[in-house]
């Protein structure tokens, strides 16, 4: 069963939750020029399975749209139920706002013209608090991820910790898991690797943060590609 916030003493939310888009840019460019299009090579035309995609610790979502646009731009529009991708959080909260699907402008700081245009529907003037004279200016306008793109993405409430519902993630081709570590006690660390790397098929690729990867060990291979490093299971 999914723990949720109020059954868990230690799931607690931090107040702030500094994500935002295409955070980590290298990432994605290696996401959407090497692991994304090589999965969809290599998967079996026999086999009618979607990839399956995890965002471990996707905070308010911005992670797990970026996932979906990125795969939309390998797969294209046709093939998009190719693609099921899994976001989870502790913070109820923030699943809540991820749901939702809508963000402010400074969320999408680092991202172009061209990528908001096919992430998001036609930005959205906040509730309005000026006058209506005055228009919403560029900086405070709200986007709503299309909904095509966020059909693709189910959000869902899941603490790390709860080892009986990691148990239960099995096969996936992609776990993102990044940032997440900072905030899991440093003993714990080790321990958590292994159960997230357990959730990743031969083959699969793991992309993580910083501290995340000071727990990498042997089940996998390093690979780098421009300046980004992702990980292979083997
Ligand atoms: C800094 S955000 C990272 C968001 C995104 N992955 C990124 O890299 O921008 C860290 C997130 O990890 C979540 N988190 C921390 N410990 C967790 C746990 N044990 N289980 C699930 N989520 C956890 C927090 O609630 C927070 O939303």
């Amino acid at each position: 069963m999914v723990r949720t916030h109020a059954e868990s003493p230690r799931a607690r939310c931090a107040d702030e939750r500094p994500t935002y888009f295409r955070r980590n840019p290298a990432q994605w460019e290696a996401l959407e020029h090497c692991v994304l299009p090589w999965l969809v090579a290599e998967r079996s035309p026999t086999v009618a399975r979607p990839l399956r995609i995890w965002s471990a610790g996707c905070a308010t979502g911005e992670e797990a749209f970026d996932l979906a646009l990125t795969a939309h731009r390998v797969v294209g529009s046709a093939d998009l139920a190719a693609v099921a991708i899994l976001a989870t959080d502790r913070c109820p909260d923030a699943i809540t706002k991820a749901r939702r699907g809508r963000y402010s402008h400074a969320a999408c700081r680092g991202t172009t013209l061209e990528y908001r245009r096919q992430l998001f529907l036609r930005s959205q003037p906040p509730v309005s608090r000026a006058p209506a004279c005055f228009t919403a200016g560029p900086d405070d306008r709200e986007h709503e991820v299309d909904r095509r793109l966020a059909s693709l993405v189910r959000f869902e409430v899941l603490d790390l910790e709860d080892q009986a519902m990691l148990e239960r993630v099995r096969g996936l081709d992609l776990l993102l898991c990044r940032n997440v570590f900072d905030e899991v006690p440093r003993l714990e660390r080790a321990v958590l690797w292994r159960r997230l790397r357990r959730c990743v098929r031969r083959g699969g690729y793991l992309v993580l943060g910083e501290s995340e990867r000071r727990c990498v060990d042997d089940s996998v291979a390093t690979l780098q590609w421009r300046d980004a490093v992702v990980y292979r299971a083997l």
